[in-house]
């Protein structure tokens, strides 16, 4: 058990335990992250693939009072090719005063050439974070100046490239760079947070296990998938992605609850974009909200979630 320990970069942050509710789109919205941030883990507002400037100021507003601006800190985190598609929201995001902005998904190329975000992130007073798959990301993360690297494992929910185990991934990563590491994936009990903390992790960068609360903007059929979800359920595919014609990279597939959708198409998605009639019925079940069809994001921890909870009830359990 972690017994409520607290690392030097939670207590750098003002936090009072190591805990980030990960930056979901779609489910982490302004009430998630202040009822976590509340409760003295860092809460985040994500913006995923339907990140917008609007969604963005949709969510600041429901942070509500006591967060930011002096009261408890928050953060947002950004996808790379969705601030390059709408640098707006990238600003947005730096005006509103996150204590930590956080840029996924993005290529750390030879001469950093998309760099350029995380001296605009340390410009607004924020700590720039980003989520590396492998060792050799979160050296060029490292070197182009990042201030702490979530070590991402396979395991988790969501978009990622989903390589190598987190246990593994946050050892190699905590060796080959001086920056603060986090552990991401399938991060569900306290013995989990306790393990990679005694494995050198400065927090833990937990998405899946607040997926559920009541706080998040998770639709109600879709937190009952989760609740009745386990990691055997998961899969890792871009069936979603085009099947609505997401413009997400292809080496950052995700983990998500299989449906017969997913079952039917998974293995022929090049079949599936060249299926107009497949695409806009899947397109039908997206807008009516219909999770028998529409896919569930979650991790290999899903297992573990088996009632609605607040997240001070989830940061209690994980402490
Ligand atoms: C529903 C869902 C949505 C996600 N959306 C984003 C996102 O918009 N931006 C991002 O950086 N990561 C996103 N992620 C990935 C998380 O940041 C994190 O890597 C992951 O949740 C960790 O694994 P876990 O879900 O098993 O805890 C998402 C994850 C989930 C489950």
């Amino acid at each position: 058990m972690s017994n409520g320990r607290l690392t030097d970069w939670a207590r750098s942050l003002g936090l009072s335990t190591p805990i980030v509710c990960a930056p979901m789109g779609g489910v982490a919205g302004g009430r998630l992250a202040a009822a976590v941030s509340r409760a003295g883990g860092l809460g985040m507002i994500g913006m995923g693939s339907a990140g917008s400037v609007t969604a963005l100021e949709r969510e600041l507003g429901a942070l509500g009072d006591g967060i930011g601006a002096g009261g408890a800190p928050f953060g947002i985190g950004l996808v790379a090719w969705g601030i390059a598609r709408d640098p707006e929201l990238f600003e947005r995001a730096l005006a509103a005063g996150p204590a930590l902005v956080s840029v996924s998904f993005g290529e750390w190329g030879d001469a950093h050439a998309d760099a350029s975000w995380v001296e605009r992130v340390h410009a607004s007073g924020a700590i720039a974070v980003t989520q590396s798959a492998t060792v050799d990301e979160a050296m060029r993360a490292a070197a182009a100046g990042v201030d702490a690297i979530v070590a991402r494992g396979r395991e988790g929910g969501g978009h990622g490239d989903h390589q190598h185990p987190r246990d593994a991934l946050l050892a190699e990563i905590i060796a080959a760079v001086d920056a603060p590491v986090l552990a991401a994936g399938a991060i569900s009990t306290s013995s989990d947070v306790a393990r990679v903390l005694d494995a050198g992790a400065a927090g833990a960068w937990v998405g899946t296990a607040f997926a559920a609360c009541d706080e998040a903007l998770t639709p109600p059929p879709a937190r009952d998938a989760l609740l009745r979800g386990s990691a055997a359920d998961t899969l890792v595919t871009r069936v979603y992605d085009v099947a609505l014609e997401r413009p997400w990279p292809e080496r950052f597939p995700e983990r998500l609850l299989r449906t017969p959708f997913i079952d039917q198409w998974h293995g022929r998605e090049d079949e599936l974009a060249g299926d107009a009639e497949a695409r806009s019925a899947f397109a039908a079940a997206a807008a009516a909200g219909d999770y028998s069809i529409v896919p569930v994001d979650a991790g290999e921890g899903v297992g573990h979630l088996t009632r609605v909870r607040s997240a001070s009830e989830v940061i209690a359990s994980l402490r």
